[in-house]
């Protein structure tokens, strides 16, 4: 079959394979390729067993794979074949060097760069797709402007805003499809290529377009944002905590005012995922580096308060548990950092299992997608951890449990069930405010919400 456009993605990750899925799902008549470093992944990709879970995908790739969607490995030859290219490799945040801990370590994206460069044969379209920071595109433009002769290439930004856990829902239906590019001739032409691609499913009006450095930076303005809701919320239910109120009703009596809208309002153990944190400490870098302190400090606050919940969350443990968790038995129950998907980046969850064993507590972790990645996660650490996945197994002869993912499937569990097979007297502490506390109370638990008060069998003893 002949195909009317060939698109290439560098890069089979969370945003680059969801991504392509969905392209070659709603594009028919283009050929779309996916190629990585890592072989493994490509081979993942080209199995039943995906490397990235999310509700779905499987159902696309299905329909897709092998017509008109290609997992493959020669990352030369593919470039030398497409025109238009997403580079959707990823950039953590930087472990050395200047601006480490807060940086985008841009290697991947240099590298790729270079590959471009090296293999291309004729002009090409670059999509930057990675979270990155302002300007990476002049980078980017800098590395591909030494190609020799004819060839030439077009940088645009086009940021990813799909959330994980509901991507292939965000990529069908997105709020908004940015794309950035430079204002002149070369580069309006390159943006409306981008443009009719999006446009097979994207309403016109949800596909804005601006210059490529507003691009770039909204997506890192939009994760703050975000970000700085949920530390908002969170940083209040300590309050509630203390005041006797109830964050969940200050939340809603907040989220009406249709000026502030009721959406990221949930407190609990704090924000997690890939993006969130790396993104605030990126702008953070690029703040204090144009010599903005108080803008710097300003959003570092929100990466701090999130610190704060989690730290908080394990010494309100170990207080309400007589002080010492030394050989007692913590279930985890949920160790993704939010719900329907097995990621585990920067999920509190690490943070917080890796502190109850620094407290000599044995800890039992269960969770339904996110297993594999818990123990890569915890594979250095040398303290008492068993991996269980059914959750009433995971529970038996705990001492309290924690809940630490809004998985669905916690707020249906048999808690009476669940009490007769712990230890007592048996300890809920809910990180994330999903379960019924007054049943699970009523059932005989100690239930320890996030900013609402505490329910205690003890005498004497303050719920909080
Ligand atoms: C985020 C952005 O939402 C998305 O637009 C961007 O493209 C990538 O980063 P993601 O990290 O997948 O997506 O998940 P998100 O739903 O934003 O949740 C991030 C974290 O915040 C999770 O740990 C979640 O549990 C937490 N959260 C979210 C809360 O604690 N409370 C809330 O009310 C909402
Ligand atoms: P994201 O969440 O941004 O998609 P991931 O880490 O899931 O990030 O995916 C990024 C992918 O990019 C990884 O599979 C990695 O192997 C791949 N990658 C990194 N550098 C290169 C490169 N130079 N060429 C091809 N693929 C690369």
């Amino acid at each position: 079959m002949k195909f009317k456009k060939k698109i290439l993605c560098i890069g089979a990750g969370y945003v680059g394979g969801p991504t392509m899925a969905m392209i070659a799902h709603k594009c028919p008549d283009y050929r779309v390729t996916v190629v990585d470093i890592n072989h493994e992944r490509i081979d993942a990709w080209n199995s039943s067993e995906l490397p990235v879970y999310e509700p779905g995908l499987a159902a696309i790739i299905k329909k897709t794979r092998g017509k008109n969607l290609f997992f493959d490995k020669d990352i030369a030859g593919q470039i030398k074949e497409n025109d238009i290219i997403f580079v959707s490799v990823n950039t953590p945040t930087k472990t050395f060097g200047a601006g480490a801990g807060m940086a985008s370590d841009l290697q991947f994206l240099e590298k790729t760069a270079r590959e471009i460069l090296k293999y291309s044969q004729s002009s090409k379209i670059i999509i930057e797709k990675s979270t990155l920071p302002v300007k990476t595109a002049l980078a980017m433009e800098r590395i591909l402007s030494s190609a020799k002769g004819k060839i030439s290439f077009e940088v645009l930004s086009n940021p990813e805003f799909m959330a994980e856990g509901s991507a292939m829902k965000d990529l069908e239906n997105p709020d908004r499809v940015l794309i950035g590019s430079r204002e002149t001739i070369s580069g309006l032409k390159a943006r409306k290529e981008l443009v009719e691609i999006y446009a097979r499913w994207v309403p016109k009006e949800k596909i804005i377009t601006s210059n490529i450095w507003s691009s770039e930076l909204s997506k890192l303005v939009a994760n703050a944002f975000l970000a700085q809701r949920v530390s908002s919320i969170n940083s209040i239910s300590v309050l509630c905590e203390i005041a006797d109120a109830d964050v969940s009703e200050v939340a809603r009596a907040v989220g009406l005012d249709s000026r502030i809208g009721g959406k990221f309002l949930n407190a609990g153990i704090g924000f997690g995922g890939s993006c969130f944190k790396k993104d605030i400490l990126n702008l953070v870098y690029l703040c204090r580096f144009y010599g903005l302190p108080e803008v710097a400090d300003y959003w570092e606050s929100v990466v701090k308060i999130n610190k704060y919940q989690q730290e908080r969350f394990i010494l309100h443990i170990l207080s309400t548990m007589f002080n010492t968790l030394a050989g007692k038995k913590i279930c985890i129950l949920g160790f993704s950092f939010k719900a329907n998907t097995g990621d585990t980046r920067e999920s509190p969850a690490i943070y917080i299992t890796r502190r109850l064993l620094a407290e000599c507590a044995d800890v039992v972790i269960s969770d339904p997608k996110a297993m594999g990645n818990a123990a890569l996660d915890l594979a250095d650490e040398a303290g008492e951890i068993s991996y269980i996945k059914n959750p009433y197994e995971a529970v038996q002869g705990c001492h309290a449990i924690a809940i630490l993912t809004d998985w669905d499937l916690y707020k249906k569990l048999d808690y009476k069930k669940i009490y007769q097979s712990m230890v007592k007297p048996a300890f809920i502490f809910d990180g994330r405010n999903i379960i019924d506390h007054k049943k699970c109370f009523e059932i005989g638990f100690n239930v320890y919400p996030i900013g609402k008060p505490g329910l205690s069998h003890f005498k004497n003893q303050p719920g909080i």
